[in-house]
């Protein structure tokens, strides 16, 4: 009988794990909680919300699934992976302790200090006079960082000290994130350059994935408003092997082991956001989850079946498994509703997908609906597409041919995605 997953999340890279574990030899049966209206063609989608653990639950062992797989953190800073074990039903990702690790900037950082992990010099405050009156001293720029999840918006680069002061009281006096927001880390600035590493874990062995690096402004040349990732490619030539065997070696082990000490090992993918300065590698941040859109980038290249590699970081069995990658490259353009990220319009008709799957492109579905016959943008990222091709200045052109001939009332995307990979000399 085929195994039954279910993979929870509506986004892209949901849509992009979905499309990955649908590649399976073993031919899985596929379900998605909630999914969107690209995910439905290749799975089952179950109108249960992501952070309905109850009902996640619920529905997992009426139809006797045999796997589920996290996308998003916010079910895993719940403690869905807790409730599911508690339960004895198999789930891929982290613990609620392992995955504060993303939800809580200050216990991240206390695992880094604790594993001697290089990352910016920071401070955290739970009150706001104290706050105000070390940004004073403090050189610029400084970073603010809302302590909790603050659906990737709780990051503030201020080149003022008034600007820092209004993050710091926007988080802790006017609460515009929340809970996640009473706590704020005032965190050193480095002047580098971005690079995402992802590695599987099953909380003793660490696989590390290919090296991506995600465009988070809005604007062609890196302007704007931060966004939730307009873009991505893989691999990034800024992840050397040598860069990518020093982030396995002093950032996935130490964190990993430091995790299993403090007694909460981490199963799943441990997310390092770095930042390269000189050559050197510094956290800014760990995620407990796969990144959105670096996923749309990676899974493409992975070669080992995906299911495979799932089942032996559940089983703690990595060390036995040879994870494979193709020697090809990926580019994922992220085209948006107009205004994102500030308010934006949705209910507008798509067209121009294409009604075959393509060999050199994917269109993964993030904020989409289907509405009858027409599929219509539900939210602010509506599609990430991916090309692939030898190199990242084939598979970029793949994917802007196939962006441009897809259309939708506002539809925005940057023209740029990759650019840095052409200036890069690592
Ligand atoms: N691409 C950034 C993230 O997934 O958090």
């Amino acid at each position: 009988m085929a195994v039954k997953i279910l993979v929870i999340g509506s986004g892209g890279r949901e849509h992009t794990m979905v499309w990955k574990l649908a590649q399976s030899p073993r031919k899985p049966r596929l379900y998605c909680a909630p999914g969107n209206a690209g995910i439905e063609s290749l799975a089952t989608c179950v109108p249960i919300n992501a952070d309905d653990i109850a009902g996640l639950k619920t529905f997992v062992q009426s139809e006797q699934i045999d796997l589920t797989v996290v996308g998003p953190e916010a079910p895993l800073a719940l403690g869905i992976v807790d409730e599911f074990r508690e339960a004895k039903l198999k789930i891929f990702g982290p613990t609620k302790s392992a995955s504060r690790i993303e939800a809580s900037k200050v216990f991240s950082k206390e695992i880094m200090a604790s594993a001697k992990i290089r990352t910016p010099a920071a401070q955290s405050f739970d009150h706001l006079a104290p706050a105000l009156a070390y940004l004073e001293q403090h050189e610029l720029p400084v970073v603010v960082k809302a302590d909790g999840l603050a659906q990737g918006k709780g990051v503030v680069v201020a080149t003022t000290h008034e600007a820092a002061k209004q993050a710091v009281r926007d988080s802790m006096e006017h609460a515009v994130f929340g809970p996640a927001g009473q706590r704020v880390l005032i965190e050193q600035f480095l002047d580098g350059e971005e690079l995402t590493i992802m590695a599987f874990t099953d909380g003793r062995t660490v696989s590390p994935m290919l090296p991506a690096q995600d465009h988070k402004r809005v604007g062609d040349g890196d302007v704007g408003p931060n966004t939730g990732g307009m873009g991505a490619y893989c691999p990034a030539p800024l992840g050397t092997a040598a860069l990518c065997e020093e982030v396995t070696k002093q950032v996935f082990y130490p964190a990993v082991e430091t995790l299993s000490r403090m007694g909460c090992p981490f199963q799943g993918v441990l997310y390092a956001g770095l930042m390269v300065v000189k050559g050197l590698p510094y956290v800014l941040e760990f995620n407990a989850r796969m990144g959105d859109p670096e996923t749309q980038v990676i899974l493409p290249l992975l070669k080992t079946d995906l299911l495979e590699v799932i089942e032996a970081v559940v089983e703690h069995r990595l060390d036995q498994l040879r994870v494979e990658w193709h020697a090809e490259t990926a580019v994922c353009v992220v085209m948006t509703s107009a205004g994102y990220p500030g308010s934006y319009q949705t209910g507008c008709v798509i067209d121009g997908l294409p009604p075959l799957p393509d060999p050199a492109t994917m269109v993964f579905h993030a904020g989409t609906a289907r509405t009858g016959a027409k599929i219509m943008t539900a939210g602010g990222r509506v599609l990430g597409v991916t090309g692939l091709g030898k190199t990242l200045a084939v598979a970029q052109a793949e994917a802007y041919r196939m962006t441009r001939s897809i259309t939708f009332d506002g539809a925005h995307y940057r023209t740029d995605i990759a650019h840095r990979a052409f200036a890069c000399r690592p």
